[in-house]
């Protein structure tokens, strides 16, 4: 019998998890069963629990759920402590409940992929939500030279800085704190979801800067559009979402799937 694992979220037509899962199983040959489950608004722990009841082993957690599942883990990792999110649920031997997230270094391992430096680098994040939550802690990791957030409401940003002021060179503020230049420039806002820009200012790139956004789509976002005509090299939230899918399955299976393959079969498909 196969073991079985979804994603839960509401809405989950879109979610390219169960493609992206399935594929990772083929490659590496375990035999899983996982498909896409839509949460009621109001009933996501119950959904998780009827999921387990019927054997389910494991969940990735996707919007609006990552802080509910976070608040029904009997233990999280360290990493998910400090995001006070949780995207990866898993079923222990003992039938206990561990949340782990694995967004930032879905982040980190993209960001490796395409061979982005951090260390010692000035990096910009614009952003202070959950989204943002979860990257710093493995983007500090990297040692930066420093760690810029940036917020529409900047109270968010600096609360951010001071939470996780312990693991770096990290500060805040509202937009007009991005005071260029910065070798990493990463949108974690929702912003690009409405076609809106953060009105960032000008001269924020460094020569041979990265722009990064964390969402993807079909069409370049407003943010890497505007990045493009600052002359920085730009990248996708693509290469994060099979990254920190990879990262789920290798901690439900002990396998780590390559990424490349899939990563080109969903850019063929977007395009
Ligand atoms: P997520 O889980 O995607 O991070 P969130 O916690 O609701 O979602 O955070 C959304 C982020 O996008 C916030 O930083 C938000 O700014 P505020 O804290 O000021 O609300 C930001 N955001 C959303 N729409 C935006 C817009 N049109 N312009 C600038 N920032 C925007």
């Amino acid at each position: 019998m196969s073991d079985l694992y979804c994603v839960l979220g509401n809405p989950i037509e879109h979610s390219k998890s169960p493609l992206i899962h399935n594929e990772f199983a083929l490659q590496t040959q375990q035999k899983i069963e996982y498909t896409a489950q839509l949460a009621p608004l109001d009933g996501f722990t119950d959904a998780w629990r009827t999921f387990v009841d019927n054997g389910g082993r494991g969940a990735n957690v996707t919007v609006p759920f990552k802080e509910e599942a976070f608040a029904l883990c009997d233990t999280l990792s360290r990493r998910a402590q400090r995001a006070g999110a949780v995207n990866t649920l898993i079923v222990g031997g003992n039938g206990l409940t561990y949340g782990d997230n694995t967004d930032g270094v879905g982040l980190l391992r993209d960001l490796a992929y395409n061979r982005v430096a951090l260390a010692d680098k000035r990096i910009l994040v614009v952003g202070a939500g959950g989204a943002v939550r979860g990257i710093l802690e493995p983007l500090l990791a990297e040692k930066p030279g420093e760690v810029v957030v940036v917020n529409r409401t900047a109270e968010k940003a600096q609360q951010l800085a001071d939470d996780f002021a312990d693991l770096g060179e990290i500060h805040g503020g509202g937009f007009k704190a991005a005071k260029g230049p910065f070798s990493v420039v990463i949108n974690g806002t929702s912003a690009s979801l409405a076609g809106d820009l953060p009105p960032l200012p000008d001269n924020l790139f460094a020569n041979d800067a990265w722009a990064y956004d964390m969402m993807y789509g079909a069409t370049q976002t407003v943010f890497l559009k505007w990045a493009g005509t600052h002359g920085a090299q730009r990248l996708d939230g693509l290469g994060m979402l099979v990254e920190q899918a990879a990262e789920a399955f290798y901690l439900w299976r002990n396998v780590r799937p390559e990424t490349t393959q899939v990563r080109q079969m969903l850019r063929r498909m977007l395009n």
